[in-house]
């Protein structure tokens, strides 16, 4: 365990409660420089790919609506994150234990996003998938100040929350109901972005 069980049931009594939970400095020194080595070697060997809308046949490319760069990590590949997963673990754990979600598999990326770039007001879920549950973000910026611009923006029952992408923050929202919007930052920026899946929707359908 990385954090004790009373830590955690003051995140997800948050997230239960407001649909999106912030956490600052979630990750150490030691596991922030491990994530942003890996980061940098993947930019170095350009494996960081234009990002697109939506799943198969409808992924598309719209530099207007979403401007970063990803690359889809894969835990038995990339064994050098493994402190990260073992850390996704726990949160899994922790998710299904405090706010009694059923989730089956995650999906993790790291995300440039070159200066100039944005994206635009969305829901995290496509209209052919919807088993996205929970979205998590670890923001990666060392000495982010205000200026640099990249702050996303959390629309929550007509309120807007301003979050500052700041290196170590963990958030953590509802994927289903939290419209969200990064402004266009000015400096490069970067993240580690995934979500937390609940069982396809056909499965139930498939054993009834
Ligand atoms: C996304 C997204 C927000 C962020 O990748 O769907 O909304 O702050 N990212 O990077
Ligand atoms: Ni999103």
């Amino acid at each position: 365990m990385h954090y004790t069980e009373e830590k955690w049931l003051v995140w997800m009594d948050q997230l239960a409660k407001n649909d999106y939970v912030i956490v600052d400095d979630f990750i150490s020194e030691a596991l922030f420089s491990n994530i942003m080595d890996f980061f940098h070697e993947m930019e170095s060997a350009d494996k960081l790919k234009k990002a697109g809308i939506g799943a198969q046949q409808d992924f598309l490319v719209k530099a207007e609506i979403r401007g970063d760069f990803i690359y889809w990590l894969e835990e038995e590949r990339d064994t050098v994150l493994k402190p990260f997963f073992e850390l996704k673990d726990e949160l899994i754990q922790m998710l299904k234990r405090f706010c009694y979600l059923s989730l089956s598999g995650s999906e993790f990326h790291i995300a440039k996003y070159p200066a100039g770039s944005h994206y635009h007001r969305h829901l995290d879920q496509f209209n052919e998938r919807t088993n996205r549950q929970i979205t998590v973000l670890i923001y990666l910026n060392k000495d982010w100040k205000k200026g640099d611009g990249g702050e996303l923006v959390i629309y929550n029952e007509g309120e807007e929350i301003l979050v500052e992408p700041v290196a170590k923050r963990l958030l953590l929202f509802k994927s289903d109901v939290i419209e969200h919007e990064v402004l266009t930052t000015n400096v490069p920026r970067y993240s580690l972005t995934g979500w937390l899946l609940h069982q396809p929707a056909g499965i139930g359908y498939l054993l009834g």
